[in-house]
């Protein structure tokens, strides 16, 4: 099974003067170990001097999004090649913020996952259901059937991560019982085998959608939860490292 990971995404958040918070981060993580892979997914302005600055150091800098291009007559869209070019190992895509505000499909997004694998970068594809899609009783069918469509065959065997968050968890304060997050997870494994075979048993299964320092171990001790996706919490360096240490 992969190495747990743990995973801030500061979104649209943070200009040069917060990478102070990333090399805290830094210096804490020299001084004792993190058990998890960390990461840290900073707005695109940022890759490259996030990349400089913690060059020495165990956090590995991702991006939040890529285009599934390698370039091309697309203004405003970022390739993984340049991603990785300016320093990242990582991104993240399907990210539900990009699905619902950027119309991204399972297509766009498994489009997007290969990208990320032609460029080197390890993707991390993000599915979740809505809070009707929960209430009408469609989690497991809907998050299923994202992965099915969004995690390409392709990438069996190589370095990928899934994350599994919620809209509804996003950003509110609310979580899923650990019972909840343990049902879904299970199914995306199973989804996982079938799409990508046995490789699908080793692929890291993150949940996202509030976590913080008071949720975190009891989170990242449920089964099939293999690190986590951190949005508010990981602009800061003691609340993101306090997730880290619940490893
Ligand atoms: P919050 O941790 O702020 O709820 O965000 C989760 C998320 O969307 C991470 O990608």
């Amino acid at each position: 099974m992969a190495k747990p990971l743990i995973a801030g995404n500061w979104k649209m958040n943070g200009l040069a003067a917060d990478l102070t918070e990333a090399v805290a981060l830094a210096q804490a993580l020299a001084q004792q170990p993190a058990k998890a892979r960390v990461a840290l997914c900073p707005p695109a302005t940022l890759i490259e001097r996030a990349a400089r600055a913690l060059a020495d150091s165990p956090v590995l800098v991702g991006a939040e999004d890529c285009h599934a291009q390698v370039s091309g007559a697309f203004t405003g869209d970022i390739s993984a090649e340049m991603l990785a070019d300016a320093g990242a190992v990582l991104v993240v895509v399907g990210h539900s913020e990009r699905r619902a505000g950027h119309g991204e499909s399972d297509a766009d997004v498994a489009a997007k996952a290969l990208a990320a694998a032609r460029a080197g970068l390890e993707p991390i594809i993000c599915v979740g259901e809505t809070l009707a899609e929960r209430e009408a009783g469609r989690a497991l069918e809907i998050v299923t059937g994202q992965i099915k469509g969004s995690v390409p065959a392709a990438l069996a065997g190589g370095a990928v991560t899934v994350a599994y968050e919620p809209v509804w968890a996003i950003g509110t304060g609310l979580t899923p019982t650990i019972p909840q997050i343990e049902e879904v997870h299970g199914a995306i494994r199973q989804a996982l085998v079938e799409v990508l075979g046995p490789a699908g048993a080793e692929v890291g299964i993150l949940y996202g959608g509030s976590v913080k320092p008071d949720n975190a171990v009891e989170i990242l001790r449920a089964t099939e939860v293999g690190g986590a996706l951190v949005g508010g919490a990981s602009l800061k360096a003691a609340d993101f490292l306090q997730i880290i240490r619940a490893v």
